[in-house]
């Protein structure tokens, strides 16, 4: 057993991870990392506002007042905000074509943002804060339902792999074979300037990625062509099950802030979707996958969306099948939860989505282990998360089988479930057993 690190290297560590949020700081919004991600991401953001709020609790507020301001008239919040030019990206704005202000990408990414906004609210009860950022959650979820469910059947689907924000997760392999590459063209990819190629996507993906980018920016990201034709349409486990807990946090929030209609929609949104996920279930794997939902088809394995379940909350009376399924893994790898099923043949430790252990998945993962009854296996999940970050520092994600470090380094949302989350000094973290 690996030991978890000492007072004195958790306080050093406390320490290097508010310098780590203080350095990717760019004034009201925070990079993912320097050089490979030089702009706002949505998702990152959300989850960088809990590690801003355990020493600073204004600017964890602005993290995600800032994001909400590049929401589109519609009510998509852009899964990438361009605030500064950086040449060091690709697909940059001209790419997207998203012609707002500020320029930002054409795609969401996933809705965690109403659960950070709840914690946030119930550290520092600002209702007046709280009130201003419900009525644009509301907006943006009031669009998922519009956008990427118009059947009303209970599951949203996303038109990118970047939308899952598990990009290069092994169940888009199959959907993204449908997409017709022939009109992409040269383009120079940035990423792998900044990472090992082996590490990132492979040309053959990318390309697919950059089909997806013209379809939408060619239908001027109209929410019924896109519906129509996009040829990528697929109800991912992680999405739903992350935007149904948030639906879940809105009603709790807006009724706190007085915003019953608000909380009334939200409850609506979230049984339909309790329901509709049930559609993810495959009884030949026992568990929750993705659904190809132009070709109707399942993923045919398993991926850490899969446990994602529990975090939405759902399939109650079927934790006992979703915490066999972590307990066959941690048999396989040094350090939980690995992206992607370990006994499968593309599982591969070190490229990005298809094997690696993110801290911001872990976080979520073991909040539902947690609601579901399973505090022992939680702690486990927290513990290997910070014995990740003590031996190889703030990556982006890590090897599951050897600790090693991958991605980018310095990462905000990793220094921010340190802080938050994993750090022995956390508050209410267990003593070690
Ligand atoms: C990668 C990840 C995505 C994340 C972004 C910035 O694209 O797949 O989830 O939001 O990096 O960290």
């Amino acid at each position: 057993m690996m030991n978890t690190p000492s007072a004195e290297r958790a306080d050093e560590l406390d320490a290097r991870a508010r310098e780590i949020l203080t350095q990717n700081d760019r004034g009201g919004y925070t990079v993912p990392t320097k050089g490979l991600y030089p702009f706002q991401w949505n998702w990152d953001s959300a989850l960088v506002a809990l590690g801003f709020a355990t020493f600073d609790t204004e600017r964890a507020w602005t993290e995600i007042e800032t994001l909400f301001k590049a929401q589109w008239d519609d009510g998509m919040v852009p899964h990438i905000v361009f605030w500064q030019d950086d040449a060091g990206y690709f697909p940059g704005h001209d790419q997207w074509g998203s012609e707002t202000s500020p320029p930002t990408s054409g795609i969401t990414q996933p809705p965690v943002a109403a659960t950070i906004v709840r914690a946030l609210f119930e550290r520092d009860p600002d209702v007046a804060r709280a009130a201003n950022l419900v009525e644009k959650l509301a907006r943006w979820h009031v669009w998922f339902a519009r956008a990427r469910d118009p059947q009303g059947r209970g599951l949203v689907a996303i038109t990118h792999p970047w939308e899952s924000g598990r990009d290069n997760l092994p169940d888009w392999d199959a959907p993204l074979s449908y997409v017709d590459t022939s009109r992409v063209g040269d383009y120079q990819r940035r990423d792998t300037q900044h990472v090992h190629a082996d590490q990132r996507p492979l040309k053959a993906e990318y390309d697919k990625y950059m089909a997806l980018v013209q379809f939408g920016r060619e239908a001027k990201w109209d929410i019924d062509t896109i519906a129509q034709g996009n040829p990528f349409w697929v109800a991912d486990i992680g999405v739903n099950a992350i935007l149904l807990r948030a639906e879940r946090d809105l009603a709790a929030l807006a009724a706190a802030v007085g915003e019953t209609d608000i909380a009334e929609s939200a409850r609506v949104r979230a049984a339909r979707m309790e329901a509709g996920i049930e559609a993810l279930w495959s009884e030949e794997l026992n568990g929750y996958v993705s659904l190809d939902l132009r070709h109707d088809a399942k993923a045919t394995t398993l991926s850490a969306g899969t446990l994602l379940a529990l975090y939405g909350g759902v399939g109650a009376g079927r934790a006992e099948q979703l915490t066999a399924t972590l307990a066959r893994w941690a048999e396989r790898v040094t350090y939980l939860v690995p992206s992607y099923d370990p006994e499968e043949s593309r599982f591969d430790p070190i490229r990005y989505w298809r094997g690696p252990v993110w801290a911001v998945v872990n976080w979520m993962i073991a909040s539902g282990l947690a609601d579901a009854g399973k505090g022992d296996l939680a702690e486990v999940v927290r513990r290997d998360t910070g014995r990740l970050i003590a031996k190889s520092g703030f990556y982006e994600s890590f090897d599951p089988l050897t600790g090693a470090g991958c991605g980018g380094g310095d990462f905000s949302w990793t220094a921010a479930m340190w802080l938050a989350w994993a750090s022995p000094n956390m508050p209410g973290a267990h003593e070690e057993g």
